[in-house]
Parts: structure tokens; sequence; C-alpha cells
């Protein structure tokens, strides 16, 4: 019996067919315990000898089986390492990765351009008083402006119980600056703006980019020649179709808007072709009213602005017809317009 469980062991293929083995010599019915079993029946002499046999038997059978069982263990161990091996040289999968918002794109690169004319990049709240968003720039409580700008109110209201606005331009932090500041200033402000409006070409909440020269002498041919230099570096053109446009502000004097020419193939806005005027920005020489309420001298100091809109500046460079797109993270118009691989 103890050569035929032997043999047996020797032929298990598997930890399975051994544990089988295992089971039918030495289990609780295993042949090699029935044997054992019957050692009870046996007078006392016999049963010595016979006892000996089968532990000896037993024993040699336990040992065959843990020698047997650590070599199938290892064969497998070695056949799952080699079904599983990873092959290193394969290509990986491309990792999706994120990319900076056109917006912000656009915004670093103006800071660029503005950057190397000496301007430096300035910040204010967009949760605005009164006075900042409005009083300071000669925008009085009755007057008519404030209805243009579809202003959103915050419930909370101020030391004065004023209540508090979201900033409807950037123009508050000319304010900001001249008063922390004083002259001479030469900044830019870009930033977030928020008005009641929502269609193809407005959104609630928009960018702007203010910008704000204080100095002494000058004058609104510096006006001209800044945005010009900078449009025609944004748009990367030597030729730039433009027009400045009389208009009014009631921060600046006298007022202007500066228009790019430009026209629309295949649904694409474009610079050039003299078909269209598109309005990108208003301007002027800041008013004398606005320097004294920021507490600089009007007798000595001058100044010009502007205020152009990001989104319309973007929309004019890359030829994308509607604003509303650019909130919507949607990945295929990313990449459409090239901002995303
Ligand atoms: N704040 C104005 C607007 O939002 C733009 C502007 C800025 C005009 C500075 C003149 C000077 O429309």
């Amino acid at each position: 019996l103890q050569e035929q469980v032997l043999q047996e062991v020797r032929e298990a293929d598997s930890l399975d067919a051994l544990e089988r083995v295992r089971v039918s010599a030495l289990g609780k019915k295993g042949r090699i315990t029935g044997l054992m079993k019957q050692l009870g029946g046996l007078d006392p002499e016999e049963r010595k000898a016979a006892g000996q046999r089968l532990n000896a038997a037993k024993q040699a059978v336990q040992e065959a089986i843990d020698a047997r069982k650590g070599e199938l263990a290892e064969r497998e161990l070695r056949e799952r390492l080699a079904r599983e091996r990873v092959d290193v040289s394969l290509p990986p999968r491309p990792d999706p990765v994120g990319h900076i918002h056109p917006i912000s794109r656009t915004i670093e690169e103006m800071i660029a351009i503005f950057g190397e004319m000496g301007f430096r990049a300035a910040e204010g709240p967009h949760i605005e008083d009164d006075f900042h968003n409005f009083s300071a720039l000669n925008i009085p409580p009755e007057h008519p402006a404030r209805q243009e700008h579809d202003t959103f109110y915050v419930r909370a209201t101020d030391a004065q119980g004023e209540r508090k606005v979201l900033r409807t331009h950037t123009s508050p932090v000319q304010v900001r600056a001249m008063q922390a500041e004083g002259p001479p200033l030469r900044i830019i402000v870009p930033g977030r703006t928020f008005r009641s409006d929502d269609d193809a070409t407005h959104s609630p909440m928009f960018h702007q980019m203010e910008g704000l020269v204080v100095d002494r002498a000058t004058t609104m041919s510096h006006l001209k020649g800044t945005l010009v230099a900078f449009c025609k570096a944004f748009f990367g053109v030597e030729e730039l179709p433009a027009r400045f446009r009389p208009s009014y502000f009631p921060f600046t004097e006298p007022s202007a808007e500066m228009d790019i020419g430009c026209s629309k193939r295949d649904g694409q806005l474009r610079i050039g072709g003299g078909e269209d005027w598109l309005e990108v920005l208003g301007c002027g020489m800041v008013h004398p009213r606005v320097l004294e309420n920021c507490g600089v001298d009007s007798g000595e100091y001058q100044g010009f602005a502007f205020g152009l809109g990001i989104e319309r500046m973007a929309m004019l460079k890359y030829g994308i017809p509607d604003l509303r797109p650019f909130f919507d993270s949607d990945l295929r118009w990313l990449r459409h317009y090239g901002f995303a691989p």
C-alpha cells in the first residue's frame, strides 16, 4: 500500500490532484487511516509491530506529499510568472494632459505685450462698493450710465448701508491704483467682470483688461499709439485696419471707441477684408474729476485709460463666432480651435 500511495504522489500533476491523493490515504476515511482503525482488533504484540509499521508508512507518505507539494507549487509559480510577464517595451497609452484655458492664455499674451511697453499687471476685488465701481468714476447715483451696466447686486450691505455689487467693469481698479500708489502709473488690470446679459455675444461673466497711464504730459496720441501697437502685436499683423470713433464714458473726456476692420467668411471672423468694423475697446483721457476723486492733482497730471473685452479680442484673433463656448469646457470645441491636443 505504501508503495502504491508513494507512486500516486509522484504521479500527481497538480496541487489539486495531490490533495486528492492525500485525502484518499491520510484523510478521515483514507486507506492508511482505515488500517490504523483496525489496530484495536489485534492482540497486543501484533498491534505494537503493526502500529510501528503503519506510523512509519504514514510518515513516509506525509513527507513525500510535502516534498511533491513544494515542487508543484514552485512549478505553478514559474508558470504564472511566465504567463503574466509585463512587456516593458510596449508604448504607454497617452495620458490626457490639462491645458491653459484660452482666456488665461490670452491674458498671458496681453500681459507679455504690455509688459514690454512698461506696464505692470494689477488686480482688484470682484465684489465692489458703489464708490469704486460708480461714484468715484463720475457716475453718481442718478446717472443713466448705471442702467446700461445691468448690475448684479449682492445682498450684503457695507458700513454705509449700501449694497455691494459684482464689478461691472475693471475700471474700479483705476481708482484703487491711484488711491494706493498715486502717479506716475502705468498699469493693466485683467480680470472678471459681471453684467446680467446672456446671448451669443454676451455672457453674465466675462473678462476685461483695463489700462491706465497717469503722468505729466500724457496725451491722446500716446493713447492711440499704445493701442495700435498693442493690437498689431496681439493679432500678429503689420497692417491693422483700425479707427477711433468719438464716444462717451462718464470717466473719460474726450472718450472714444476703437474699432477693428474685419469680415466674416464661412462663419469665421477675420481681421481685414473691408466688410465690417468690430468694436474692441473703450478709451479716453481720464476725466479731471476722476483724478481729483482719487487724490491726484489734475493740474499737474493727465492720464489715459482704456478697457477692452478679452473674449472679444480672443474671438477675433482665433476666428471664433460665439462667446459662450469659452465657458462650456467642451473638449471638441477646445480641440477645434487648437486649445487642446
Ligand atoms: N469701463 C468701460 C466699459 O466697461 C470701458 C472703458 C475703460 C472706457 C476705460 C474708457 C476708459 O465699457
